[in-house]
């Protein structure tokens, strides 16, 4: 993932400012920083969710910001894993539902391939004998485990994380860094935006904002 120069404002109110940054494939990188330093804008930037006014984004070789809102739809959907604060889960569709959605919305394998998935998904976040349960029946903890389930469904090679354990507890703070921290592999990148101190060791790259600006980058970039 790269960003080249890039700058996004809100009106008058500029959110990232000539942000340049580098996160290779296998890394697992935490975006950390006060409240309003541009944490979310940066991941939205990256997700394609949002476009920057200046400046240029690529994932894994790819420039997607000079592209349409439908195409980067589509690219998100097959390319990218998000799992957010508020876990965002359908609440009329059951676990295993909101796992299947996205390998459905974009046509991933067979039915019987996509189902066998969904449940390998969710015997590995340890919640197979939830799958038919609503996501309102589910703790906090339990429910972000179901959005990192939905999130890798299409086996995305980039996973953005927005502050995925801000409403946990410390022992589901735990599982859940440990659960994404285990997702790094050799052709995946992960970000995650925190305020976590807990989740800093395991990160490869620290990358710190201060008023939407890079203040310091720690570890390894390539
Ligand atoms: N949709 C929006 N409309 C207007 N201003 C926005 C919008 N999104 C973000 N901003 C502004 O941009 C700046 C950066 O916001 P952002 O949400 O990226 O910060 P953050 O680092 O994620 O903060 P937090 O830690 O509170 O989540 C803030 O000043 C915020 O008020
Ligand atoms: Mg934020």
């Amino acid at each position: 993932m790269r960003l080249i120069e890039v700058s996004k404002k809100y009106g008058v109110q500029v959110a990232v400012r000539n942000v340049s940054l580098v996160v290779p494939r296998g890394v697992l990188a935490c975006i950390v920083g006060p409240s309003g330093s541009g944490k979310s804008t940066l991941l939205n930037l990256v997700s394609g969710i949002d476009v920057p006014d200046r400046g240029e984004v690529w994932v894994h070789g790819e420039r997607i910001d000079d592209k349409s809102d439908d195409w980067r739809a589509r690219w998100r959907l097959k390319n990218v894993g998000v799992v957010f604060q508020f876990y965002h889960l359908v609440p009329f569709l059951t676990v295993l539902e909101n796992v299947l959605l996205p390998m459905e919305l974009v046509g991933y394998g067979s039915r019987s391939e996509r189902v066998k998935r969904a449940l390998d998904l969710l015997d590995a976040i340890g919640l197979e004998d939830k799958a038919g349960r609503f996501p309102g029946e589910l703790s906090g903890g339990e429910r972000q485990r179901v959005a990192i389930a939905r999130a890798l469904a299409c086996n995305p090679l980039l996973i953005l994380a927005d502050e995925p354990t801000a409403h946990l507890d410390t022992e589901n703070k735990k599982k859940i860094m440990e659960l994404l921290a285990g997702l790094v592999d050799r052709d995946r990148t992960i970000v995650i935006a925190t305020h976590e101190r807990e989740f800093l060791p395991k990160c490869n790259i620290i990358v710190r904002l201060v008023d939407g600006c890079v203040e310091k980058i720690e570890g390894v970039e390539a």
